[in-house]
């Protein structure tokens, strides 16, 4: 039963101004879910792109410029000026995206783009059934039973922070790895997903190898695609395989990417990861950002009502679709991280770098 309580609530007994300040701030919440699918009709009808040139635009010279119908797309342009996506301007009645609001809207090319992130909210609402059954019977659901939206997301949202970090900040970071990719190493990627960060990486040191293991056979169609079409099939391999299942030996590199706390054993698939790694091999785990405890990740993550929703609809329920289910969660933070690996018998665990959304370790596999 939804929306009835057993104790029925007196009024008078609450701070009205109270409950009128929270209702506004739930009415921001369920702007920014709609606004969420407003985003996602924006990018696929090419909107945003037609106005990244921050020229003003009328409704009609909008809808002429990008083929599309007049009606629909004023009624999108007023519901983005008063989410202050656009400016409004009643003189002339044009809307203006304004250049720094591009940057995050109309292109996966900036450092700060956002706008493939919409889709792993539209993900979630197609799976609201499916989860709350999971909340009643605690099954896990595995990821490649998400919705196509959360894959597409995924790779696009997450590939805007690889591109911006992986080369130029976290590699370096890394005791040692970036020598031996300019040289030529093995790099295995578990969890691979449509494989954008590995695809960043293959670009960036031609001599090394790259492979991508996913029990997920979808993804690992589509990341073969995507080294076909960036010219990137001659030195990486994309295979569908457990994170116990590849048989790979002394690689030099072996790096879960947002894909370690989705695990069902992630003691596991690290102890399986410390036998492939030569000895002076390094283990890499990029997670999303978090602190070691719950208060601390509340006050310092500013992305964290995205993350949790995300570890309650993917993360949590894949780990609990595996055997084990240890469901780290999203909000894992280095302290529990550390503890895994550790148990898996992994020395000189420490946080290479942060981000604003990511948390970066490396291991070493000599106790
Ligand atoms: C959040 S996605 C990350 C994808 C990719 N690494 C990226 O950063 O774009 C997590 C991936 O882990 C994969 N995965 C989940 N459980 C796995 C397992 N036991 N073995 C191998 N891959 C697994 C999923 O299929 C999914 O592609």
């Amino acid at each position: 039963m939804t929306g009835t309580i057993d104790t029925p609530m007196d009024p008078t007994t609450l701070d009205m101004d109270r409950v009128g300040e929270f209702a506004q701030q739930v009415g921001g919440m369920l702007a920014g879910g709609a606004t969420a699918a407003m985003m996602v009709v924006g990018d696929r009808v090419g909107l945003y792109a037609a106005m990244a040139d921050g020229r003003a635009t009328t409704s009609g010279e909008l809808a002429e410029r990008t083929g599309l119908s007049e009606r629909y797309v004023r009624e999108w342009l007023a519901q983005q000026a008063a989410v202050g996506f656009v400016v409004y301007s009643a003189e002339g009645e044009t809307f203006t995206l304004p250049p720094e609001h591009a940057a995050v809207l109309a292109t996966d090319d900036s450092p700060a783009s956002m706008i493939g992130a919409a889709g792993l909210i539209t993900g979630m609402h197609r799976r609201t059934e499916q989860v709350g059954d999971a909340f009643r019977t605690g099954r896990g659901i595995p990821w490649g039973e998400q919705d196509t939206a959360t894959f597409e997301s995924t790779e696009r949202f997450f590939r805007v922070g690889y591109r911006a970090n992986l080369v130029d900040q976290w590699v370096p970071a890394l005791t040692g790895v970036e020598e031996k990719l300019r040289a030529g190493a093995t790099l295995v990627d578990v969890g691979c997903g449509h494989g954008a960060p590995l695809l960043v990486l293959a670009e960036a040191f031609p001599r090394s190898r790259f492979i991508g293991y996913d029990v997920h056979a979808g993804s690992v169609e589509v990341a073969r695609q995507r080294a076909a079409e960036a010219g990137l099939a001659d030195r990486t391999r994309f295979e569908v395989s457990d994170c116990h299942g590849y048989r790979d030996e002394g690689v030099d590199v072996i790096a879960f990417f947002d894909a370690f706390h989705d695990l069902g054993d992630p003691v596991g698939a690290a102890a399986h990861a410390r036998r492939a790694l030569a000895a002076d091999g390094t283990l890499v785990l990029v997670e999303p950002r978090a602190g070691d405890d719950l208060a601390t990740t509340l006050a310092t993550v500013p992305l964290a009502p995205i993350s949790f929703a995300a570890s309650t609809f993917m993360c949590t329920p894949n780990s609990l679709s595996q055997p084990v289910g240890l469901a780290l969660g999203a909000g894992a933070g280095a302290r529990r991280l550390r503890e895994v690996l550790q148990q898996a018998g992994f020395g000189s665990v420490r946080v290479a770098a942060e981000s604003d959304v990511n948390l970066v370790m490396e291991a070493s596999p000599t106790p």
